[in-house]
């Protein structure tokens, strides 16, 4: 696709360029007015700058807004970083502030992160806007000459002992918050829009067997497939269909598996962990072989490396060919709370008030009380997958599921994200189909 960059940032465009060019998107270099940045976050302004570049030129057009949000000043300099001195752009004199309002403030206080919001404006007026993140610490110097803007006293948590502006252009796209929301923003526009396939059938059985069948099929056909699976109540009469396709021949042997998310501060081998969950549900009753499961590592030491690890996981596999939803009744999927921003690969997340409500029966008469986080795949991890199924059953799922599927595509309905999905079934009854307008045939 033909994408005009608003930004008169000349360092900012060539990085924009560089990150956004070899997921396959030509620039086009057209000559922009300047915009007011008038917002009051990063994703207003990301949205003016767009808006008046795809009015200018007829193109889609990429807007970003970016800045540094530090811990012990309540979030400043935000989106006041690039004029936090006075004069916009004035890199040398925004760090000398920031670095002076920093002075006596010991490490372990100085965190921050920064952020980028992205937003892409199409001709007939529908946008993508997209949040992306990089946690780090305040340096007590500056440190290193490449990138722009506050790089040389920004320290990523993912790069230790390193500035933003001591990394080479490769791995600061990476881990950046620009590399991350303009990798978001690519699979976003690879995906386009289109219908999802939702068909209604009787009850859960029913719904277990379509779904069940769907998997063993594609198992018999592609016997080293890629599975993506889930836990809750939705998906077990799928995998006891899983089971019984095995004891009629359909072997699993090697199939691998990503499971979508897991408890933190719980014992792997603890009765309610999503590992014993997948191992009572399916994994004992089929020919898989346990070094192939792959899960999230709840009780992880450090978050950002397991994700890591666990990205690398499924990119060594080959991507995930099905992924197997259910959807929470705020709208989640895995644990992608609603939130202000979709995310991208995993993270951990702290659960809501509505989902500790909802899953705390699973944990009545445990020797724990129900966790407060979990590790979760992202949404752009989920949105990799080749083929999604999605789940839903009973009234308590109607409204998350009338949201996701009419509903605008929004962070606060994270499942409303799967319409940008090009291959997505999803099987409801008709208690979960009750609130939609659009009736499906049943
Ligand atoms: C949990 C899981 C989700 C699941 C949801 C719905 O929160 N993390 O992956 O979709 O529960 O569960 P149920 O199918 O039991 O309604």
């Amino acid at each position: 696709m033909t994408l005009v960059l608003a930004t008169h940032n000349a360092k900012k465009r060539a990085e924009l360029a560089r990150i956004l060019a070899p997921l396959g998107h030509d620039l086009a270099d057209l000559p922009l007015s300047d915009v007011e940045e008038t917002g009051l976050i990063f994703e207003e302004n990301a949205r003016l700058k767009a808006e008046s570049g795809c009015r200018e030129t007829s193109l889609p057009c990429v807007g970003d807004d970016s800045g540094l949000c530090v811990d012990a000043l309540d979030g400043a300099p935000g989106v006041y970083s690039a004029r936090f001195a006075g004069t916009h752009g004035d890199d040398a004199a925004n760090i000398a502030k920031l670095l002076d309002l920093m002075r006596g403030i010991p490490e372990e206080r100085r965190t921050a992160r920064f952020v980028c919001a992205v937003c892409c404006v199409f001709p007939d007026g529908k946008e993508i806007t997209l949040r992306a993140a990089c946690e780090g610490k305040i340096a007590f110097a500056p440190m290193g000459t490449g990138g722009f803007g506050y790089d040389p006293v920004f320290l990523p948590d993912e790069a230790p002992g390193y500035t933003m502006a001591q990394l080479s252009p490769e791995i600061k796209d990476k881990l950046s918050h620009r590399g991350k929301a303009l990798a978001l923003l690519a699979e976003n526009l690879r995906l386009g829009d289109t219908a999802m396939k939702v068909i209604v059938l009787p009850d859960k059985e029913v719904i277990g067997q379509a779904a069940g069948d769907l998997i063993s099929d594609l198992v018999s056909q592609k016997p080293d497939a890629v599975l993506g699976l889930a836990t809750g109540s939705s998906p077990v009469p799928t995998y006891q269909r899983m089971a019984a396709r095995h004891r009629e021949g359909v072997s699993f042997q090697k199939v691998k598996t990503f499971n979508l998310d897991e408890y933190c501060d719980l014992p792997e081998a603890h009765e309610n962990s999503y590992h014993t969950f997948m191992r009572e549900q399916l994994f004992s009753h089929i020919d898989i072989q346990l070094e192939n499961t792959h899960f999230l590592d709840g009780n992880c030491a450090d978050e950002v490396a397991e994700s890591e690890r666990f990205s690398r996981a499924i990119e060594a596999a080959g991507g995930i060919d099905l992924q197997l939803l259910g959807i929470g009744s705020n709208g989640h999927i895995g644990f992608n709370e609603p939130a202000q921003a979709f995310t991208g690969e995993a993270f951990k997340v702290a659960l809501t008030d509505s989902t500790i409500k909802d899953n705390s029966p699973n944990f009545v008469g445990s020797d724990v009380p129900m966790p407060r986080y979990a590790m979760t795949m992202g949404i752009g991890q989920i949105l990799r997958a080749r083929r999604i199924v999605l789940i839903a059953t009973g009234e308590a799922k109607a409204r998350a599921v009338q949201a996701m599927l009419e509903g605008e595509v929004t962070p606060q309905c994270p499942a409303s994200v799967l319409q940008k999905h090009p291959d997505v079934t999803v099987y409801l009854d008709s208690a979960a189909a009750a609130l939609l307008s659009d009736q499906p045939v049943e």
